[in-house]
């Protein structure tokens, strides 16, 4: 892809998916959605994105109501996708999933343990933590995990740490899903306090959000199942078939921007013509801002319409 701009590109490239909610066989979640569908279109609009895809995330809920079959379909859905990108695989648990069915199918053993794991990917540490409490909704560590996660995180990686954890450790808006949150905020911040974790990558919402743990940014990604509307009062919890979402997340030498991707394909015109892409690509690079960024005088031939 030609570079038009001065930036560097980012040291890697993560396709944060969440909340798949799978269900095998025919049923809708809620009686409406195709999860199956919603993932695929997700999964589509991953590797249309042309993007080289250092991992494919998904932080929980992978399936609705944790049995296997959906695990196998989720396996089935997301290896092929995995092997065309060449990109690591990062998947943790959420309130939906249940730890033996998930354990069996994705990791080939038979515990009830959570699979926390830390993935290297060049250089990036990517650590996904199981925040689901068995026979619960609401999200935590256990004291064997939190140990787990200050030994991992005694040692620097060269990129830094991601830490994906299905219940975002921030204030969520709803209040009733304020009973279903990180149960251990501030033992968690503490934990993550000077040490190299530079973004915390979460679902569980259903609403694409952003917030803090400590200073370090909690990207939440929206769901590619279904969506809370965000624009209802805050007390409701209506669920939308629409705008479903992924993040692409983005880590740089000295920052990691996140951008939200729908899943649906809507359909786009040509914002940046085909002639004026080659123009840009004959003007030498220092020149491209000016070229690029100044305002045309207007003439009556390009003055915008008077309303
Ligand atoms: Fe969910
Ligand atoms: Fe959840």
């Amino acid at each position: 892809m030609p570079r038009y701009g001065p930036r560097p590109t980012p040291t890697h490239v993560l396709a944060h998916l969440s909340d798949p909610h799978l269900i095998a066989g025919e049923d809708l979640l809620a009686g409406r959605i195709d999860t199956r569908q919603q993932l695929q279109k997700a999964l589509d609009r991953v590797e249309a994105s042309g993007e080289r895809i250092d991992a494919l995330v998904v932080s929980g809920d992978v399936t609705d109501r944790g049995d296997v079959a959906a695990y196998e379909l989720f396996r089935d859905m997301v290896a092929p996708v995995v092997e065309r990108l060449g990109c690591a695989l990062v998947v943790t648990g959420g309130n939906h999933d249940e730890r033996r069915p998930m354990a069996r199918v994705l990791h080939g053993i038979d515990t009830d343990a959570p699979q926390d794991q830390a993935t290297d990917v060049r250089g990036l540490r990517i650590i996904a933590m199981d925040s689901a409490v068995p026979g619960y909704h609401h999200g935590g560590f256990s004291d064997d995990q939190f140990d787990w996660l200050t030994e991992e995180l005694a040692h620097p990686a060269s990129h830094g740490t991601i830490l994906v954890v299905h219940h975002a450790p921030i204030v969520y808006r709803s209040p009733v899903m304020q009973l279903l949150d990180f149960d251990g905020v501030e033992r968690l911040r503490q934990v993550v306090e000077d040490s190299d974790v530079r973004a915390v990558l979460s679902g569980h919402l259903h609403v694409t959000s952003f917030g803090t743990l400590g200073r370090v940014p909690v990207l939440v990604a929206g769901g590619v199942s279904y969506v809370d509307d965000v624009g209802a009062p805050r007390e409701l919890l209506l669920g939308v078939d629409g705008p479903q979402s992924w993040n692409l997340v983005e880590v740089h030498v000295d920052q990691v921007v996140a951008t939200v991707v729908p899943v649906e394909q809507h359909p786009t015109w040509p914002a940046l013509s085909e002639p004026v892409r080659a123009y840009l690509q004959s003007v030498p690079e220092a020149e491209r801002r000016e070229a690029f960024s100044r305002k045309r005088s207007l003439t009556p031939e390009n003055a915008p319409e008077k309303k």
